[in-house]
């Protein structure tokens, strides 16, 4: 019987987790699940029926019989609507710290990605992947950087994608998520214990990738 192994990214908003967690996962030939698509498409769903994202009562009622697909090809689906450029706009980002932070909603998102987990080798990226997600993950990383770089990030990434934004509100933007998440009573935005912190503001998008494929080697033997 093969293994399947965890891969376990975690880290602050624009933090490049994605961009790294999908090359590490192309690499070793594993599933890249992006978790905060899934929050994200949830906020959208809730935006869209019209109801309020900070009123808890309400945004739950989205969730029976919800479904979110994760593609192969980085497309979202939420009830089979293709969602992947509308979760990337300030609307989404605004609200989405917001719907993570309620329980019920948690709960039914982890359940689907401790589901997608079992069933094959994966590399998660998102903020309580290590802790709470996926507590025995054979690789945990912290990975981190200054706001200034993360919002740069965020920036140029926005810019690229045509979606309309400017510096300041991106800053505020990432800020604001961060202390929510960090905050948030249910399985906040935390380092796990056995997680190995990762410093990529100096870094190239090769080198932290380099260095998790050198870290997951390490920890596991399997080589990319
Ligand atoms: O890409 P970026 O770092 O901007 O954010 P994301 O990974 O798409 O996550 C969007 C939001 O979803 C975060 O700010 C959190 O509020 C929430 N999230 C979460 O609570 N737990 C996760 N495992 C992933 C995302």
């Amino acid at each position: 019987m093969s293994v399947n192994y965890k891969i376990a990214i975690d880290g602050p908003a624009a933090a490049g987790k994605s961009t790294v967690a999908k090359r590490v996962a192309k690499a070793l030939n594993y599933t890249y699940i992006d978790t905060g698509a899934m929050y994200r498409a949830v906020t959208y769903a809730v935006i869209k029926a019209g109801l309020d994202p900070q009123n808890e009562e309400q945004s739950i009622t989205v969730l029976p019989g919800m479904s979110i697909d994760l593609l192969e090809d980085d497309t979202v689906l939420c009830n089979g609507e293709d969602v992947t450029a509308v979760i990337r706009t300030p609307l989404v980002s605004g609200n989405v710290s917001y719907i993570a932070a309620m329980k019920p909603i948690r709960l039914a998102l982890v359940d689907m990605q401790r589901e997608l987990a079992n069933k094959r080798s994966v590399v998660m990226d998102g903020r309580d992947i290590g802790t709470y997600v996926l507590p025995n993950a054979e690789v945990k990383i912290f990975q981190i950087a200054s706001v200034e770089c993360r919002a740069k990030r965020r920036y140029d990434e926005n810019v690229l994608k045509g979606i309309p934004t400017s510096m300041e509100d991106v800053i505020e933007d990432v800020k604001k998520r961060d202390y929510i998440d960090s905050h948030r009573d249910f399985a906040p935005l935390r380092q796990a214990d056995d997680a190995i912190p990762l410093d990529t503001s100096d870094m190239t998008i090769e080198e932290v990738v380099d260095a998790i494929l050198k870290i997951v080697e390490e920890k596991t033997g399997v080589k990319a």
